[in-house]
């Protein structure tokens, strides 16, 4: 056990935490506010319960504001180089892991597992081990560590060896690989993945069919891991089922221990996002972009960041195919795609928003008429004109090729207007939740989805509006709050 311990009795790790900093002209000091599940569940539990977030330094600015001691109450930020960071954040997490999870190689030529793969995940350890070392640290006797996605999937094994007297869990929130797919990482780094997970007493994941990817990547990794509990789709769904998870031999000890896999759908919030959708910066917003649609026509709206599993360029593909196989929709139809930035150090998400960019161009271009854009395209981000389009849609369109959850197919039925068709990915986590209502469509099939979406525009209003009721209900079962305490609670039960 570490000789000193802090005084945290929840602590939340990730790597990118809840304020940046930026340096302004005169050297000053300017702080931001994030937003998202993590940050609302987290408020969940009030200021008095003595929480700290671990996160990262990811700018310039953020590690300035280390270096000058300033900071916000709750948070601890990590000063870890600049050049280790890139590495692990860069070089491991979104082009190694990213990729394995959402299945996104081109095998032909990638990946490879080379001097400088190992170099870099040497800083990957690096990384973690400052996490699992802060945490340590920081945290009082028996306190609960919620340790967040990919980026630190060895901490809780580290963190273990340090503190045995914590409560650990890990959450991901993004897919987990089917056994087949992370068999292509090196044999060692997959155990090493595997074993720093397993030091948590606790998993979660966004639905099942990650949770179950997961177990068999555990028990392919190495011998001596063995499923405990009740599994299959009928005690999935049974919240009573008792605990169930994987049983190891675990740092040299005899017997087995076990970790707790269970499944947290993280949900919309619905308070937030009705109050905030009809503030004045909104309804601005929607004015603007009643104005760049144009009268009487009906919206596809689409909003992700530019990642390369969102699958944006097949859904202008699609849409393109739409006009093609019914004309009768030009002039009549406008898509609204709202792209924005994502991992720009990466040149393969540069070139991506490019392609994003170019694809819509040559839309316009060809199909275009004075009065009438087909695609409005924007990629700066602006949650405010976010939640206009969600609004204003008539369909949304949700096809990534794989995704954790997709909080935006559970946004949009909730803040929706007048209601909207949801033209869903079966390959979303969301669709687990909100498949019967939406329409369905196999992500690289563009005839599938352009089909679809003539599908979603042509759905009686009424039967439009009930489907969305329907959404909206599902999409608000697990408010971040609620997501949140789930967790904490699981994880202090033992
Ligand atoms: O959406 C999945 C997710 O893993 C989030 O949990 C996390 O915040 C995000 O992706 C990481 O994105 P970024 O690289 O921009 O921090």
């Amino acid at each position: 056990m570490a000789s000193t311990q802090g005084a945290a009795q929840v602590l939340v790790a990730s790597n990118r935490g809840p304020v940046s900093y930026g340096v302004r002209e005169d050297g000053s000091l300017a702080a931001r506010r994030g937003g998202g599940g993590l940050v609302s569940g987290l408020s969940a539990i009030g200021p008095e319960a003595g929480a700290l977030w671990v996160c990262s330094a990811l700018s310039d600015g953020d590690r300035e504001a280390v270096r000058r001691g300033v900071g916000e109450d709750g948070v601890r930020m990590l000063a870890v180089p600049a050049d280790v960071h890139a590495d692990a954040y860069n070089g491991i997490a979104n082009s190694v892991l990213w990729f394995v999870h959402h299945m996104l190689y081109q095998t032909p030529l990638e990946p490879v597992f080379d001097a400088e793969f190992r170099r870099q995940w040497a800083s990957y350890e690096t990384y973690n081990r400052a996490f699992a070392e802060a945490l340590a640290e920081e945290a009082a006797e028996g306190a609960a560590v919620l340790v967040q996605d990919y980026h630190l999937c060895l901490v809780p094994g580290m963190l273990r060896e340090k503190r045995p007297d914590l409560r650990i869990g890990h959450f991901s929130h993004t897919p987990w690989a089917p056994a087949e797919y992370f068999r292509m990482l090196p044999d060692d780094i997959r155990s090493q993945l595997v074993r720093g997970m397993l030091g948590a007493d606790r998993l979660g994941f966004l639905t099942w069919r990650w949770a179950r990817a997961f177990m068999e990547c555990a028990q392919a990794a190495g011998p001596g891991v063995r499923r405990f509990g009740a599994f299959g789709a009928e005690a999935e769904a049974e919240a009573e089922a008792g605990p169930r998870g994987l049983e190891h031999a675990a740092g040299g000890q005899v017997s087995a221990r076990r970790t707790v896999v269970d499944v947290h759908g993280l949900g919309a919030d619905p308070e937030f996002l009705r109050a905030r959708s009809h503030e004045a910066d909104v309804e601005e917003r929607m004015a603007a972009l009643r104005a760049e649609i144009g009268a009487g026509r009906r919206t596809i709206v689409r909003v992700d960041r530019t990642e390369l599993s969102k699958n944006i360029v097949r859904g202008l593909l699609a849409y393109r195919q739409l006009l093609d196989d019914h004309p009768d929709w030009r002039e009549r139809v406008v898509h609204v795609a709202f792209a924005y930035p994502s991992r720009q150090d990466l040149a393969v998400y540069r070139d991506y928003t490019a392609e994003v960019r170019r694809l819509a161009e040559e839309i316009n271009s060809r199909y275009g008429t004075p009065g009438w854009t087909p695609v409005v395209l924007h990629v700066k981000d602006d949650f405010a004109r976010s939640l206009a389009a969600y609004r204003l849609a008539d369909v949304a369109l949700v096809n990534p090729i794989r995704d954790g959850m997709n909080l935006v197919a559970k946004e949009v039925p909730v803040v929706s207007d007048k209601g909207c068709a949801l033209v869903l990915s079966r390959e979303a986590g969301a669709y687990e939740e909100l498949g019967e209502d939406a329409l369905a469509v196999n992500p690289y099939d563009i005839g599938d989805t352009a089909d679809a979406l003539h599908r979603a525009l042509s759905l009686p209003a009424d039967e439009r509006a009930e489907r969305t009721k329907r959404l909206a209900a599902a999409a608000v079962a697990l408010p971040p709050g609620r997501w949140f305490l789930d967790q904490l609670d699981g994880l202090r039960a033992g």
